[in-house]
């Protein structure tokens, strides 16, 4: 999740947008970059490492210029390095972005066979060499507005060209964009915090719409080039509140952000018409996936979570063995690895110490090594044979949200993939497959529009001593998942357990205090946990319950019910998490807890 800035006006424009780029470094980054007109041209400064490093580079000079545009770079395409920082550009032209370019592969092809020489690993520079092969003597907004014709993809984006001085061009698709309006002067930017002090008067950009900012004014138009009449909104927010849109934790700005981070790990992963998943962006080979004989994933935390549900998947769409381990005691077990077996990590952060160690061991053993990973460029990243980086942007709330559900259509993907190059898997079932996965976003937004649920949940329980979760076989992981959620941010102690365990133990703990949540989707389980949440019940207990809309038997057992879109089974862990992380969230604050940096943890434990 990149930052952008631009400014024009009367003011000084590089404090300005170095100031900026520092508003937007909670987006997460990893190099950072300026543009500006000087002295008749454009002059580019740009570095890997943190806005003050870039700062750093003006410690000998002091232009003074009236427009520039800056950038704060989350790696997607290319390591975090100078030469793949932004801006980029072709010529006169040079170009800032948020987003990923799909088709970028096939575009870098055809823009070099004419001659354009790139400079950078990134998805980014193809833009710039597309406006610059557009330019041919017409204003900047019609060159972007031609080049951006052959474009697939997500982009929120600012243009600036050498021979238009002042000009910035904005275009917004599937990214975020809005822009800023003072008193002569003018903001652009990924989001608003990036300007709020100096002007709380915001246009938000929609889909399809470019904007054009000079030292006199502002115009929005359809990408054609048809006005749009813009709404200007007030912003009432702190800079502080801003940074979290709004929310008032991180944490609960990035479980409303996952309908975006799952569309954005989905974009350019798989075609739908043929049914094939991209490879590609596994960094894998057909042949790779033909041998495997056995799947072992190692993680921690709630990224071993996800590695359980990944079993389900995988092992149930592949057919493939598949063995999860806890990273911690992988490492120290003597493994067995025999060549065949595929050894796959699951890190958000790509630097758990438990997780690498696991990884390294896997390499000793000479087993090929795969990471699921959420950051660019990490040891974990790095270090792998093969690499699905999840798209859910940085995650700054220590509790993992969003990462945990990209982590799970990353192994959703996989599976679908694994068992079409072992023939378990036919193209019209892949292709059924795949268009339920596309329809992830959606159910989870649909299921926000109901959040207040679990706000409600949360006011009737908060002061439980403590929480059984029960789930049966994919979503007994999400039992888990949830328990854990509750533990790290309420620090109410809380037990995931697979339902049909309960007469094995945990029973014992039920009592009126003592509150079940139960996850209870349709399909060959369901009664079988309705029986579940009788046991309970008869012992005094309170039922909270996950279940699908049309359920007619468990809600008339619950105290209190949430409903989840329906899906195919595989998915439903998806679905089913995000009130568990809901509840859990609700319940932290109303305990007055920290949520984004609860007690004695860390958001990557890089030690062991
Ligand atoms: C999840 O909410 C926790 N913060 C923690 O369990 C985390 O998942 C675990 O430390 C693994 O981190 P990683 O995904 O960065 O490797």
């Amino acid at each position: 999740m990149c930052g952008i800035i631009g400014y024009t006006g009367r003011g000084d424009a590089i404090p300005l947008v170095l100031e900026g780029l520092k508003r937007l470094e909670y987006r997460g980054y990893d190099s950072a970059g300026i543009a500006f007109f000087y002295e008749g041209s454009i002059k580019v400064r740009r570095c890997k490492g943190k806005v003050n490093d870039l700062a750093g580079l003006f410690a000998d000079e002091k232009p003074v210029s009236r427009a520039a545009i800056g950038h704060t770079r989350w790696a997607t395409h290319g390591k975090p390095s100078e030469k793949n920082s932004h801006p980029h550009r072709s010529g006169g032209i040079v170009v800032v972005h948020n987003g990923i370019i799909e088709n970028h592969a096939e575009l870098k092809r055809s823009l070099v066979a004419e001659g354009y020489v790139f400079l950078s690993d990134t998805d980014t520079e193809v833009l710039c060499h597309l406006i610059h092969k557009h330019i041919n003597g017409v204003p900047l907004e019609d060159s972007v507005r031609k080049a951006l014709e052959g474009v697939r993809g997500a982009y929120a984006i600012a243009v600036i060209d050498e021979r238009e001085e002042g000009k910035i061009v904005g275009v917004k698709k599937d990214s975020p964009l809005c822009v800023g309006i003072g008193d002569g002067e003018y903001f652009i930017a990924s989001d608003v915090p990036a300007f709020l002090n100096y002007s709380k008067k915001v246009i938000f950009l929609d889909d399809g719409e470019m904007v054009v900012l000079t030292g006199d004014g502002v115009s929005v138009t359809t990408i054609d080039g048809s006005p749009v009449d813009k709404q200007v909104t007030n912003i009432g927010w702190s800079p502080a509140m801003a940074e979290k849109g709004g929310y008032r934790h991180f944490m609960l700005k990035e479980i409303h952000e996952q309908p975006a981070a799952l569309a954005d790990t989905l974009r350019g992963r798989f075609d739908l018409e043929s049914g094939a998943v991209n490879l590609k962006e596994f960094g894998l080979e057909e042949d790779d996936l033909k041998t495997v004989e056995k799947v072992v994933i190692v993680a921690c935390g709630t990224s071993w979570h996800a590695a359980l549900v990944g079993k389900y998947i995988i092992e149930d769409i592949a057919r493939v063995p598949v063995e999860v381990d806890i990273a911690s005691e992988f490492r120290y077990r003597n493994p067995i690895l025999r060549k065949g077996d595929l050894f796959i990590s699951i890190s958000q952060s790509g630097e758990t110490a438990d997780t690498l160690a696991a990884q390294r061991e896997a390499k000793r053993l000479a087993a090929k090594v795969m990471s699921i990973c959420n950051v660019v460029g990490s040891s974990a990243a790095r270090e792998a044979d093969a690499l699905f980086y999840t798209r859910s942007g940085p995650e700054i709330g220590v509790a993992s949200t969003k990462a945990f559900t990209t982590q799970l259509v990353g192994l959703y993907l996989f599976a679908v993939a694994l068992g079409s190059a072992k023939s378990a898997v036919s193209a019209d079932k892949a292709r059924q497959l795949l268009q339920d996965l596309l329809e992830m976003p959606d159910k989870v937004e649909q299921l926000l529009s109901t959040a207040e649920v679990a706000e409600k949940i949360a006011r009737e329980l908060y002061e439980a001593p403590g929480f059984l979760y029960l789930g049966r076989g994919i979503n007994y992981p999400i039992a888990l998942e949830g328990a854990l959620k509750l533990k790290e941010i309420s620090y109410i102690h809380a037990e995931g357990y697979p339902a049909g365990e309960m007469k094995h133990g945990p029973i014992a703990l039920v009592d009126e205090k003592v509150p079940a949540v139960v996850l209870a989707p349709k399909g060959p389980m369901h009664y079988k946990i309705a029986s579940n949440i009788q046991e309970v019940k008869s012992r005094g207990g309170t039922i909270v319950s996950l279940v699908h809309a049309d359920d007619d038997l468990v809600p008339g057992l619950s105290d209190y019910c949430f409903a989840v879109p329906d899906s195919n089974p595989y998915l439903a862990p998806v679905l089913f998490v995000v009130p568990l992380q809901l509840i859990a969230y609700h319940i932290g604050v109303l305990r007055g807890c920290d949520v984004d940096q609860p007690r004695n943890l860390a958001k990557s434990v890089t030690v062991e």
